[in-house]
């Protein structure tokens, strides 16, 4: 990296942010098929994260791929892009002492290490929103399922795309067999313990 003069140990701490916003900065990373829940568990997450005074950042792949990811595609190299962008800018939210929220397939082992390691080993708490995928072709919520199996998409998940259990997740949640508002307060009750300040 020729001409860069980074400025790393000129800015304002991690630690100060979060003594400032009362909270220890990590990210939980929501990993699942299309349909297990992924989003919606988010979405209560961070609400009742707010209500309760915490500081956060909902980043979810819907939302992203129409953005900062909208120029890629569902390619095994694709998504590992995505995952590397999202997994930077999930760094940077932590460097800031802001609790992050991420919300996405992410659907190889290596993928999952590959955030891991950018996020860092202490700061990345993965949350396996398993549901099994009859169960998420059941719902179809957003229609895909029926479309993939119609060939109409190509490589998707779960379908002709590969989705691996991950082997040590730090929360697993089987929204197949709880409520969502159980999965939800189960959770909560996990993360609370992380980010208390
Ligand atoms: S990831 O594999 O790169 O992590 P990401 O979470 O960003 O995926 O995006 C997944 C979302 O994109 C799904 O929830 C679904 O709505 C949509 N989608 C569109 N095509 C596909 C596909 N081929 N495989 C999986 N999800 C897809």
């Amino acid at each position: 990296m020729e001409h860069i003069h980074p400025i790393f140990d000129q800015i304002l701490s991690r630690s100060a942010k979060e003594t400032a916003l009362k909270q220890k900065a990590a990210v939980f990373w929501l990993t699942g098929l299309s349909g297990s829940g992924k989003s919606t568990i988010a979405k209560a997450i961070e609400k009742e994260l707010h209500e309760m005074g915490y500081f956060t950042k909902l980043l979810d792949g819907d939302n992203i791929r129409t953005g900062l990811c909208k120029d890629l595609s569902f390619s095994e190299s694709d998504r590992k892009e995505n995952i590397r962008r999202i997994a930077e800018v999930s760094k940077l939210f932590v460097e800031g002492g802001i609790i992050c929220i991420c919300s996405f397939v992410s659907p190889t082992e290596s993928i999952r290490d590959m955030a891991k390691e950018i996020i860092g080993e202490e700061d990345f708490k993965l949350v396996y929103i398993n549901a099994s995928l009859e169960t998420c072709e059941e719902r179809d919520v957003k229609g895909l399922y029926k479309k993939a199996r119609a060939g109409e998409i190509k490589s998707f998940t779960g379908i002709d795309s590969p989705f691996e259990t991950p082997l040590t997740p730090f929360y697993e949640l089987k929204t197949d067999r709880k409520d969502i508002e159980t999965c939800k307060n189960e959770l909560m009750t996990a993360v609370l313990a992380e980010i208390k300040g």
